[in-house]
């Protein structure tokens, strides 16, 4: 029958022969380090046979739900070591039958290890999802080739140990690192994905405008987040002393390939204080950076350079993003109509963002017009001049809710927590978001009905710096 065709036969065959050395001390079959049910229990400490029996034990307790009578064949017979004339006897059944419904038990106890699989790494997956920033959700233009060219460095196995994803703000450093992690949590050569971000605290409320001078990652903090990310929650990590932490986390990532992401190195300082640490805890384990600032290449370290978008995909993405918030002339106009746009701002996909979610209030042309002045700019000034452009024509009552979003962390935040820090009314802070969000100033993330607000760094930095000035 069709439906008994074992989905997956190597693991069959391994389950069979993982049954049939149920008491053995023969090493376990490599076909199961590649499963993440192994995996997961063998870093709690179990040793791998116990690790495979247990795995056994619950898929055959999972079988038995549907299958009742296969699960006790397989226990009786190859747990309990029963006798197959007996077993057969008993169930009033030849022997060559009994050894067919053996067969298809095995077949549906693979169904059901692929199934437990599964689970587990769509757990596993969320998982890493969360840590890793709340994305606007859009279809990152271009990412394919990115991935294709930057993938086989990630996964080669030997130098460079540390890539460092170089490139001016708002150009997609964090979204490509977020790209790739996706990407890669799909191959099976890392084994774990730690993301943690260099950014500065937030903007206090207390203290007004946050001290750019203070440091930011230090390498007690990376190690402290690493653990908590990394290892088990069974390690009581509080007690240990930083030179310990340390330790564990060096033999965790010896011995198991892991992906790293440090993101916002925006300084050469900020790299040359993590290197000497980053140096004692590669290989087999990488580490991926972003920075604004370019490293110098070592022998270990690569750079690479997060290049503009093509003309063609800075339209692909104007059209993308005109698309979302309902331009419908913009979304389908064509690369000559839209040639302006990118004369004016290049392939920086935050500025292109920007000049679409403009063009939402004050049509394309008064955008474009606007922009003239800043045509030639560099980046730093194009920027502050898009600010300044979207800011003055943002309304009293949206420039209110706009300054409130600096005290909202980078993992978002939700309307209550918003209407609280404000104390703006819940149906104007909605008026006023919906706006902002329009206007491509504020990120939306989270699920439908939890819906969370996040702004990009450079908007921040804009928030921050700038509009105390104009104020
Ligand atoms: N290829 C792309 N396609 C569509 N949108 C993109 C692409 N790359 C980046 N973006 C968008 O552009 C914005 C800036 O990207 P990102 O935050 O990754 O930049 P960054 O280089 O990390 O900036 P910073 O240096 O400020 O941290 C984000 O809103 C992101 O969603
Ligand atoms: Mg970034």
């Amino acid at each position: 029958m069709s439906q008994d065709k074992a989905p997956n036969d190597a693991l069959r065959k391994s389950l069979h022969n993982a049954l049939k050395a149920w008491r053995s001390t023969q090493p376990v079959s490599p076909e199961f380090f590649s499963l993440r049910l192994f995996q997961e229990a063998v870093a709690k400490g179990d040793s791998p046979r116990r690790a495979l029996n247990q795995l056994l034990l619950s898929s055959l307790e999972r079988l038995e739900v549907k299958h009742l009578d296969e699960a006790q064949i397989l226990r009786d017979h190859f747990i309990d070591g029963q006798m197959v004339h007996l077993l057969a006897n008993r169930r009033n059944i030849s022997e060559s039958n009994f050894y067919q419904r053996q067969a298809r038990a095995l077949v549906h106890l693979t169904a059901v290890v692929e199934q437990m699989e599964g689970e587990r790494l769509a757990a596993y997956r969320a998982t890493i999802a969360q840590r890793l920033p709340a994305l606007a959700g859009l279809h990152l233009v271009g990412i394919e080739a990115r991935l294709a060219e930057l993938s086989p460095l990630l996964l080669n196995g030997a130098q460079p140990w540390i890539v460092s994803l170089e490139g001016i703000g708002g150009i997609g450093k964090t979204s490509l690192a977020a790209a790739l992690v996706h990407h890669l949590m799909g191959s099976d050569h890392f084994r774990q994905f730690g993301w943690v971000s260099a950014k500065r605290s937030e903007f206090n409320v207390g203290e007004g405008l946050l001290d750019l001078d203070s440091p930011t990652l230090t390498v007690t903090a990376l190690v402290e987040q690493l653990n908590a990310q990394l290892l088990s929650s069974s390690y009581a990590l509080g007690g240990l002393s930083s030179e310990q932490q340390f330790a564990l986390l060096q033999t965790h990532l010896k011995e198991r390939p892991s992906l790293i992401v440090i993101d916002n190195l925006e300084t050469i300082a900020d790299v040359q204080a993590l290197l000497p640490t980053l140096r004692q805890l590669i290989n087999p384990t990488k580490f991926l950076l972003t920075s604004r600032e370019s490293l110098y290449p070592q022998s270990d370290l690569v750079r690479q350079l997060v290049p503009e978008l093509s003309v063609q995909h800075a339209s692909d993405l104007v059209r993308q993003e005109a698309q979302r918030v309902g331009l419908h002339d913009l979304a389908t106009a064509t690369d000559a109509v839209l040639l302006p746009i990118y004369q004016a701002v290049g392939g920086n996909p935050l500025a292109l963002r920007l000049v679409v979610g403009q063009s939402y209030f004050h049509g394309l042309a008064t955008v474009l017009g606007d922009l003239e002045a800043a045509r030639g700019k560099r980046i730093e000034a194009l920027y502050r001049y898009i600010y300044r452009q979207a800011w003055d024509k943002l309304d009293e009552a949206t420039r209110k809710v706009f300054l409130i979003m600096p005290l909202i962390s980078d993992q978002g935040g939700d309307l209550s927590l918003m209407e609280e820090i404000s104390g703006i009314e819940s149906h104007h802070l909605r008026l006023a978001i919906e706006r902002l969000v329009m206007a491509n100033l504020v990120d939306v993330g989270g699920t439908v009905d939890q819906r969370h607000y996040t702004i990009h760094n450079l908007t921040r930095t804009f928030l921050q710096e700038e509009i105390a000035k104009w104020l």
